[in-house]
């Protein structure tokens, strides 16, 4: 996710209603936007953090779910905090830790050796070419995003650190480029709070799940309903703060999907660092980080 602090000298590059305001332009809530429009404007945010880090220039969003740095030592710390190990950090390729997760889905995915693996919204590949080492070279790991920039830099990441089993995927997590039935984990970290339309995600991931498929995901929920003026900010919709859902209208998305076993578990302990994402905005009364796990029935 993209955050304000701790870099708030840094200046956000993505959604900006300064900017717009300073033109003059005339500041719509993305709440009601249309969703192409929401994509437009989250794919630019996050856009201008790939091209950020790939220019070597610090970047910034304001908002981040997403510590949104180019300097590697900043995001390593952003990534202990979530619960990577530096063993987790040393193992990727330079770059891939853009810092922009919200958890660490692998540690709840329990992925086995030769498991096919799907990450929504896989940015520069971080989760990814963690999941690699953990299915092998006898198992396969698929990123897709949205955003052609992150897909780019991912790839390169791949190139670099020579990940033959794991390949990125241009397209939207609400119209997979996958196959159906022919995936066994689907992971994802701080992505289907940018969703639009979440019900069409988890219907599209219970598409391409094989029976008995897990869902492994981390992700910001909302513990209570948000005030209009959280929930309309554009900055804050673009940093994972504005779009998450109540956990009770996810699980009730999930059902309908056909998911079973669906558990959400809110992590309190992340409001230490929500609270950084909007300093003085309060989003930590309203969200948190948690684990969301389910299974698609055999
Ligand atoms: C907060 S970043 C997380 C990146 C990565 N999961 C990580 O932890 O480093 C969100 C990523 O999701 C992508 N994204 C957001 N909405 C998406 C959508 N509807 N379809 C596909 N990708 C999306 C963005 O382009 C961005 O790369």
């Amino acid at each position: 996710m993209l955050s304000t602090p701790p870099f708030p000298s840094t200046g956000y590059q993505g959604l900006t209603m300064s900017d717009e305001k300073q033109a003059g332009a005339v500041v719509v809530p993305l709440t009601r936007m249309s969703a192409d429009e929401i994509r437009r404007q989250v794919s630019g945010a996050y856009a201008k953090v790939a091209q950020a880090e790939t220019n070597g220039d610090c970047c910034g969003v304001e908002s981040s779910c997403c510590g949104v740095s180019d300097d590697s030592q900043i995001n390593a710390l952003i990534s202990t905090r979530l619960g990577y190990s530096v063993d987790d950090l040393i193992a990727v390729p330079r770059g891939a830790d853009m810092g922009l997760g919200c958890g660490n889905p692998r540690a709840i995915a329990s992925l086995k050796a030769g498991e096919t693996v799907l990450d929504l919204g896989s940015g520069g590949g971080f989760d990814c070419f963690l999941a690699a080492a953990e299915v092998g070279l006898a198992g396969m790991v698929i990123g897709v995003d949205m955003t052609p920039d992150m897909i780019s830099k991912a790839r390169a990441n791949a190139e670099k650190g020579r990940f033959s089993q794991v390949e990125f995927r241009l397209g939207e997590i609400e119209h997979l480029p996958v196959a159906d039935a022919v995936v066994d984990v689907i992971i994802s970290n701080c992505v289907i709070n940018l969703s639009p339309d979440k019900p069409q995600v988890f219907a599209e991931a219970f598409r391409v799940l094989k029976p008995g498929g897990r869902l492994a995901v981390s992700d910001v929920v909302a513990t209570v309903e948000m005030p209009p003026e959280l929930r309309d900010d554009p900055q804050l919709y673009a940093g994972c703060m504005a779009g998450a859902s109540l956990i009770s209208d996810l699980e009730a998305m999930l059902q309908q999907a056909g998911f079973v076993e669906v558990r959400i578990a809110p992590k309190d302990e992340s409001k230490t660092f929500i609270k950084d994402w909007a300093p003085g905005r309060g989003v930590e009364d309203y969200v948190v980080s948690a684990s969301i796990e389910a299974l698609k029935p055999r």
